[in-house]
């Protein structure tokens, strides 16, 4: 059993498009063990996207996603860090493959809708920065 980290970003939320990602979630058989709306602090962000602080798309990265609710998630399952990533598809959607959340619901990389922590260690540092251990099913 693994846990990661997924959010709805912004534009998901705004788009109303959170009952069809929780829907695809729990299609697929994750268990969601912790679920919020939230704004994300500009300092909570910075640690979020830490890697890629050096990136000419970083400010860009920060102010879009402290610019409205975002829908925290962990989720519990089989392979579910690998697994949540292969159901949201390609960073860009245009090269994400058909059935994917970006290539059914989003067309540019900036506003792609949901994240996906890339490995175990990245699971672990993201959910352990948005959620408090009580905020999480056993
Ligand atoms: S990945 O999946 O980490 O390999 O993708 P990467 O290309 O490294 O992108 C990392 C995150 O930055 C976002 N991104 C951008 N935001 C705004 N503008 C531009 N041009 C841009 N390019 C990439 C991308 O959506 C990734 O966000 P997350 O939340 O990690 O999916």
């Amino acid at each position: 059993m693994e846990r990661t980290f997924a959010m709805i970003k912004p534009d998901g939320v705004r788009r109303g498009l959170t009952p069809e990602i929780l829907t695809r979630i729990q299609r697929k058989g994750y268990r969601v063990v912790g679920l919020k709306q939230m704004m994300i602090s500009h300092e909570t962000a910075e640690s979020h996207y830490a890697e890629h602080k050096d990136r000419p798309f970083f400010g860009e990265l920060v102010s879009f996603i402290t610019g409205g609710p975002v829908v925290a998630m962990a989720l519990e399952g089989e392979n579910a860090i690998l697994g949540w990533r292969g159901m949201m598809g390609a960073t860009n959607p245009a090269n994400a493959a058909p059935g994917t959340v970006r290539a059914d619901l989003a067309t540019t990389t900036g506003e792609n809708v949901t994240h996906g922590s890339d490995s175990s260690d990245s699971a672990e540092r993201e959910l352990k920065l948005f959620f408090s251990e009580d905020e999480l099913l056993k």
